[in-house]
């Protein structure tokens, strides 16, 4: 156990004495959990291996799933990665700092461990002033998962590493909610053709302005899960994002979707459950709990509030939470393959749902609860 310093910064203003500590933690082998534009991350200097290895350690992250390695100045590039195409020239112009994640060919200096032995580095230059000052201050690129505990939703107030992560890093950087609220897109450019690994801030419509053709990985979408397949970004095959509470999607027209998801609410709560409706457009849901995501138009706004209204359940003891589906376009394709992962596939069309809560209800409950 370490004591968790946790230390308020200014968003727009990087307090500097606040981030040089920051900085000198990080140089000295520390670890700083630091606010992105995405999510907060861990961070630790890429280049040094004993503190890349508390990272997986803190983290309780299996070992065969590589650290995204955070850049402040596109020249940080050179130590990083090893091929810089005009494809990645024309993504960073376009795209960074923000949320997007290369995959390239790594830079042999990179330690082994940053990249879980892989060939590639996944590298991306943050937006967030306050994580573009700590890697300029720290002289060092800085590797940085998610800071939450492997397989729980990402954090996206700096409460939300304390709940994980407290007694366990040595400063966390305070500056209020991330702007984008999930993870950044992480895009294969190691091949030929050009592949999102995982959907997320930047969308499929952008790259596609700038790459032409772009291939979404199935898994990406979440259609596949653990041990379908082989997967390209290690980081699939696990289950992620998820709340403790069990998840189920109820996807289809959304008149349907709001009976399905009542019914089976009522369903639920009569069999003596807890349980929490994930709406949409301020609709009034009968349940334990409710969060609404907000117009259904505006999926960035729902990407935004997905992973805090998770965990407000969970600290609400909601036991099984009922999301609505959303369209997959723009933030819509993030917040839907979230969505699945955190279900662990657990998806249901809304009609059968209904015909089913009438005609058999306990095979519908026996299908979300197992026995
Ligand atoms: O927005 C974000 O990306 C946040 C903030 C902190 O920057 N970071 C983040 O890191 O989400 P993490 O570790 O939670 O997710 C990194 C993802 C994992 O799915 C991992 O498998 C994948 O990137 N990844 C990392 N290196 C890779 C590589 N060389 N090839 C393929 N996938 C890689
Ligand atoms: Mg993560």
């Amino acid at each position: 156990m370490v004591e968790t310093i946790v230390l308020r910064v200014d968003r727009e203003n990087p307090d500097e004495p606040v981030v040089k500590r920051a900085a000198s933690i990080i140089k000295s082998g520390g670890l700083v959990a630091f606010p992105t534009e995405t999510v907060y991350g861990l961070g630790a200097d890429a280049f040094n291996p004993a503190a890349v290895e508390r990272v997986f350690k803190v983290k309780e992250r299996p070992p065969d799933n590589p650290l995204i390695v955070h850049i402040a100045r596109f020249e940080d590039l050179y130590d990083v990665v090893a091929d810089i195409d005009w494809r990645v020239e024309e993504l960073a112009k376009r795209f960074w700092p923000g949320p997007l994640t290369l995959v390239v060919k790594k830079n042999p200096s990179l330690p082994k461990i940053t990249v879980a032995g892989l060939e590639t580095a996944a590298v991306r230059m943050p937006r967030h002033k306050v994580a573009l000052r700590l890697i300029e201050m720290a002289e060092t690129p800085i590797a940085a998962p998610s800071a939450n505990k492997s397989g729980r939703p990402s954090p996206t107030l700096a409460e939300h590493v304390l709940r994980d992560l407290e007694g366990e890093v040595d400063l966390v950087l305070d500056a209020g909610p991330t702007d984008i609220g999930v993870e950044s897109t992480v895009l294969d450019l190691a091949s030929e053709k050009p592949v999102i690994l995982r959907p997320g801030g930047v969308t499929l419509e952008e790259l596609e302005n700038v790459l032409g053709d772009v291939e979404v990985h199935p898994a990406a979408i979440g259609l596949l899960l653990q041990g379908e397949t082989a997967p390209r970004s290690p980081g699939m095959k696990y289950r992620h994002y998820a709340p403790r509470a069990r998840l189920v999607v109820v996807e289809g027209a959304l008149k349907d979707v709001r009976r399905g998801i009542q019914g089976l609410a009522d369903l639920l709560r009569s069999r003596g459950f807890r349980v929490g409706v994930l709406g949409s457009d301020s609709y009034a849901y009968r349940a334990d709990a409710l969060r609404d995501l907000g117009p259904r138009s505006n999926p960035a706004q729902a990407a935004k509030l997905l992973f805090r209204c998770l965990r407000e359940m969970d600290d609400e003891g909601v036991e099984i939470i009922l999301a609505e589906g959303w369209q997959e376009e723009g933030l819509g394709l993030a917040l839907m393959n979230r969505l699945r992962k955190a279900s662990g596939g657990v998806m249901l069309d809304a009609r059968r749902l209904i015909r089913e809560l009438k005609s058999s209800p306990s095979r519908i409950y026996t299908e979300i609860m197992g026995t």
